[in-house]
């Protein structure tokens, strides 16, 4: 009896010290175990007298379940205290998490990326220019001198800055004067568009915005025609408004352009038959066009008789708002979240 009772004072304390799972389980080896203090008992009560086997088989019973308990017990009050250092120490893992900002692409840099890819797709490389442009490349080299009434449609933000006192600096109006700039620097053939920020001296309203994007596109080669320029406006109009918008050239004036056209695509509303969203046209204006000026091949040092080619330009925000039905410019620099997670 006094066996047993030292038995349980000594694995009580030893318990109350173990405060690993391997200290644990080193003490339920040492009690409990097979070769356990309180097993080691049990298995020698049949070498007793019955009465005596049954007295001390009876307590160390009783002791078994008794550590079984407390070891059980232990376990739990160890657990909650880790848990518990986990909880102080860190994060509480039951406060909801905070979503994190996923950003995406403005709509107009989409519709810009799939442009340039359908021009990739038919052989275009991708060139890039100055958005503060000499007023040289921007107007005078394009055929477009200073009295010349298509300035006035172009009137935009001039620079207090003039190099060498004379030549002035301005905002680019259109992408066009990367047509000169791309042709002085390489030989035909040239397949090329170039995108980018475009200014104009506008009062803004729902179609007109006082910076916009464009687009301009240039292919100069032996045996350029018109057919050229048509195939590959209809080719990507195919490629961004889908197979069944057809398109219609007519004339129109650029003065780096001879002949000159306009392009449209055919109103995806009206079908052509005439809408309000089409001003009762049937189709809606896109891009100007043409093929390019022979004085201005001549310009840039090419042989005009060898060499032909076609030019168009267009603004990427009117094609996004047909694309999409936005039928106001000023919503794609108004940064209101509420319409840029559309897209
Ligand atoms: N640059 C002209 C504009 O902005 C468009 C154009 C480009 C016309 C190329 C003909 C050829 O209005």
């Amino acid at each position: 009896m006094v066996n047993l009772d030292d038995i349980r004072q000594r694995a009580r304390a030893e318990l109350a010290a173990a405060d690993a799972p391997e200290a644990l389980e080193a003490w339920r080896l040492a009690y409990l175990g097979r070769r356990g203090a309180v097993t080691q008992i049990l298995r020698g009560l049949g070498e007793l007298a019955l009465e005596e086997r049954r007295r001390l088989g009876a307590t160390a019973n009783d002791l078994r379940a008794e550590l079984e308990g407390a070891l059980a017990g232990r376990q739990t009050e160890l657990e909650r205290v880790a848990v518990a250092a986990l909880e102080a120490g860190a994060i509480d893992v039951t406060l909801p998490g905070r979503p994190s900002l996923v950003g995406r692409l403005h709509p107009i840099t989409q519709t810009l990326q799939d442009v340039l890819t359908a021009f990739g797709a038919m052989g275009f490389q991708i060139a890039e220019g100055p958005e503060v442009e000499w007023e040289y490349y921007n107007f005078d080299a394009l055929r477009i001198p200073k009295h010349h009434p298509a300035r006035d449609t172009m009137d935009t933000f001039w620079l207090d800055y003039r190099r060498d006192g004379e030549r002035a600096m301005l905002l680019r109006t259109h992408t066009s004067p990367n047509q000169i700039r791309f042709m002085e620097k390489h030989e035909p053939p040239i397949r090329v568009v170039v995108p980018g920020r475009t200014y104009r001296y506008e009062a803004t309203d729902a179609t007109h915005e006082w910076m916009i994007t464009q687009v301009e596109v240039l292919a100069v080669d032996e045996g350029i025609t018109m057919r050229h320029l048509k195939w590959t406006m209809a080719e990507f109009v195919r490629a961004i408004f889908g197979e069944d918008r057809p398109i219609r050239f007519r004339c129109d004036h650029f003065p780096f352009v001879e002949p000159g056209a306009e392009v449209a695509v055919q109103c995806g509303l009206c079908r052509g038959e005439g809408c309000r969203s089409c001003g009762n046209e049937g189709y809606l204006e896109i891009c100007g066009a043409g093929m390019v000026h022979r004085e201005i091949l001549e310009n840039v040092g090419y042989d005009a008789d060898r060499y032909t080619g076609f030019a168009a330009g267009f603004g990427v925000e009117r094609i996004a708002m047909l694309r999409h039905g936005i039928e106001d410019i000023r919503l794609f620099y108004g940064n209101d979240l509420r319409f840029l997670r559309q897209f």
